[in-house]
């Protein structure tokens, strides 16, 4: 195993994930009809009938979020082809939660499948444990992949950020300059191998979390979980300061996430446009469900709390259970977060910012 994965396996989400995960899930509601009519619309087929593709879910968590999405790309290639079959490889961490995944599968499939075998569709699925910053499947191998919410991860938790848990702003320009420089790395080594995975002519659909900027002065004004994750910081610090987190394991930790601007993207696929011809590319703000359903109800403060707090527990305990691995000390941990969204909700996060990257393999 390579230095990548073993310490890329600190992420992961655990069971239950996409029960909170519903901005992620806006996020990729918010795409699919263009990635349908762009990428999976024009997919060129070798034959006319009995044809076999290969569809790829990158970082599938539970699976729940990417089944409406398999679903649509499936009945959309099926109005090309007769007889089509669809293996479905769901990739993700080695440390991910694949029993959650394993039975959510088998549920889904289950109601889908007679949907889909009425239209002649043959659907089954893989799990695979990899990760993109290794070889996952093989070289030429996938017709379509998509990867929803997951190309932001970091490979290793470097520990180069004073905050920790900030992703880009509020750091030193030393800082700011290494945690560029491994997020460039990262893309590089990531869409490296997502192209070797497709055979040429596959298509390849992201949606990742992002951040925009402010042409004139160039500030930073939004990425996902901004406010969140300055909360976070300054609590986990609280903690260092009582001496409940050892000064070594907060030195050794960081969130491992990079909210890229547009622009990163873009200057990776210039420079390496013999690999990919990007179809589109584009960013776009979306709500914070959460706090629209807060603002827009009864304003029942303790439903928000306690539901936005799911909605970031469901990503994010894996990686404080580094930090704190008694669930004792890390329910105090979320307890003071939930206080901060009692106390002042309209301070968190109004919106997200997500990056829609589409582009086939040259
Ligand atoms: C926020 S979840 C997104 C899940 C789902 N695709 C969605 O959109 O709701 C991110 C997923 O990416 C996975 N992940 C993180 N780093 C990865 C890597 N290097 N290779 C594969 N999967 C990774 C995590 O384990 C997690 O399951």
């Amino acid at each position: 195993m390579s230095e990548h994965t073993s310490k890329a396996s600190i992420s992961g989400m655990r069971e239950g994930y996409s029960d909170y995960a519903v901005s992620q899930h806006n996020a990729i509601a918010n795409g699919l009809e263009t990635a349908v009519s762009q990428l999976v619309d024009t997919f060129q087929f070798k034959q006319t009938s009995d044809a076999y593709i290969n569809l790829v879910d990158l970082g599938a968590a539970d699976g729940v979020n990417s089944f409406p999405v398999i679903k649509r790309f499936a009945t959309t290639l099926n109005k090309k082809i007769s007889s089509l079959s669809i293996q479905v490889s769901h990739v993700d961490l080695p440390s991910a939660d694949f029993n959650d995944l394993s039975r959510n599968i088998f549920q889904h499939e289950q109601s889908y499948r007679q949907t889909l075998s009425k239209e002649n569709i043959n659907l089954h699925s893989v799990i695979v444990p990899g990760s993109f910053y290794d070889c996952f499947l093989p070289e030429n191998s996938a017709d379509i992949l998509f990867s929803t919410t997951s190309l932001h991860y970091a490979s290793k938790p470097a520990a180069i950020l004073s905050k920790h848990v900030h992703p880009l702003c509020a750091v030193g320009n030393e800082e700011k300059t290494a945690w560029e420089e491994l997020s460039a790395t990262d893309l590089n080594t990531a869409l490296k191998h997502i192209h070797s995975s497709l055979k040429p002519g596959g298509k390849f659909w992201a949606v990742v979390p992002g951040h925009s900027r402010d042409d004139s002065t160039g500030e930073i004004k939004n990425y996902w979980y901004r406010e969140v994750l300055d909360v976070m910081s300054q609590q986990l610090l609280q903690l260092v300061d009582k001496g409940i987190v050892s000064q070594e394991s907060w030195n050794n930790f960081v969130l491992p996430v990079h909210q890229r601007h547009m622009s990163h993207w873009q200057k990776w696929f210039s420079e390496n446009d013999s690999m990919f011809q990007v179809d589109f590319l584009y960013a776009e703000e979306q709500d914070n469900p959460y706090l629209q359903k807060f603002t827009n109800s009864h304003q029942d403060v303790n439903l928000f709390a306690d539901e936005y707090l799911s909605s970031i527990r469901a990503w994010s305990e894996q990686i404080i259970m580094q930090l704190l691995p008694d669930i004792e000390q890390r329910n105090l941990f979320f307890e003071g977060l939930r206080n901060q969204f009692v106390q002042t909700p309209d301070r968190f996060d109004k919106d997200t910012y997500s990056i829609y990257i589409g582009a086939t393999r040259l």
